[in-house]
């Protein structure tokens, strides 16, 4: 299958494994290379900058020794991300296929990568941020539609696809809803040059999550799929475990009584960013009760745990 994304990566297949906090690592991308697909590490899953350039190297050894496939980072650019200029600088010295970017301007970023031929790929939900990354220079735009996991957009994977497509020129790439190969063909037939995969790679047997969290992603379906404003303020896509239920979705009182405090909503929000990733983190890599596992409505074709190998068998056949 040939599309201006396969063109530009090199890809044998137009499938990107998406960047997952917590879950993506260099195991999994490097068994999609293998494949012939991309794979995609937020830069944030690293706490150093020495480890995130360690992935680097070790991903582009694996680049060079099976020759196809490609791999990149995602850099979250606006202000949560203090870390942003010192990993973009790390990524540029490096080098690696291309950088996805979320949240905020991705200019500078843009600048820099495109000085040492790294492409750029950006994090959109709507026409018009699309169309400023793309009057900014972004080799592609990442189409986050309102099924994706995480925190998704509020356009359907076929609105949004041709909404992008027939006003933008450059590629379309989208993200939520694909878990499949027939699902994975309809987001071409609809216009999309590739796709962006994150939830069913969830349950990989080379995710460095807990089985408990991948076991949730087997056991659970899409209508087990709940929005919720308590991990980063913003909503988000998590399973409705007991523990969920009982916690509830919204804000609570006195937060959401805060944020509407000019003054006060900026440390608000920090300080519940900083609450929600740390309960996340610890859902996603130890035994609690306090089950708060981020995913997407596409676990729905997870059924097992399985090699990174076998699910894109599932998406490519
Ligand atoms: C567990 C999880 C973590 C995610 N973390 C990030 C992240 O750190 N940065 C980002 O840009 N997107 C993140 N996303 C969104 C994905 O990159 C991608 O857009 C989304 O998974 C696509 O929808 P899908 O889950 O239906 O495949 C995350 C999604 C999930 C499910």
């Amino acid at each position: 299958m040939r599309t201006r994304l396969t063109v530009m990566l090199n890809l044998e297949h137009p499938l990107i494994m998406a960047p997952m906090f917590l879950v993506s690592n260099v195991a999994m991308v490097q068994e999609g290379m293998r494949c012939g697909v991309a794979g995609c590490i937020p830069a944030l899953n690293y706490r150093t900058e020495e480890e995130l350039r360690k992935a680097c190297r070790e991903l582009k050894a694996t680049k060079a020794e099976c020759g196809k496939g490609a791999y990149g980072f995602n850099l979250i650019v606006n202000k949560s991300n203090p870390k942003a200029a010192k990993q973009l600088e790390v990524l540029c010295q490096e080098g690696c296929d291309f950088i996805i970017t979320s949240l905020g301007s991705p200019e500078t970023t843009i600048n820099a990568a495109h000085k040492v031929g790294i492409k750029v790929f950006c994090d959109v939900t709507d026409l018009k941020f699309a169309q400023k990354v793309e009057a900014l220079g972004a080799d592609a735009v990442i189409a986050v539609n309102n099924e994706a996991g995480g925190h998704r957009g509020s356009i359907s994977p076929k609105d949004l696809i041709e909404l992008l497509r027939s006003n933008c020129s450059i590629p379309v790439i989208s993200a939520g809803g694909v878990g499949n190969k027939a699902e994975m063909e309809q987001m071409l037939t609809w216009g999309a040059e590739g796709v962006s995969v994150g939830s069913p790679f969830i349950a990989a047997v080379e995710a460095p999550i807990t089985d408990d969290y991948k076991q949730a992603c087997v056991q659970y379906n899409a209508q087990d799929i709940v929005m919720t404003e308590r991990i980063s303020g913003t909503p988000c896509t998590v399973i409705n475990t007991p523990y969920v239920q009982k916690i509830g979705t919204r804000s609570p009182w006195l937060e959401r009584m805060l944020n509407k405090n000019r003054k006060l909503k900026k440390w608000v929000k920090m300080l519940r960013f900083y609450i929600g990733m740390k309960a996340t983190e610890k859902a996603a890599q130890q035994a609690t009760y306090k089950t708060v596992w981020v995913a997407g409505p596409s676990i729905q074709h997870t059924k097992a745990v399985e090699p990174v190998r076998v699910i894109i068998g599932r998406l490519v056949g």
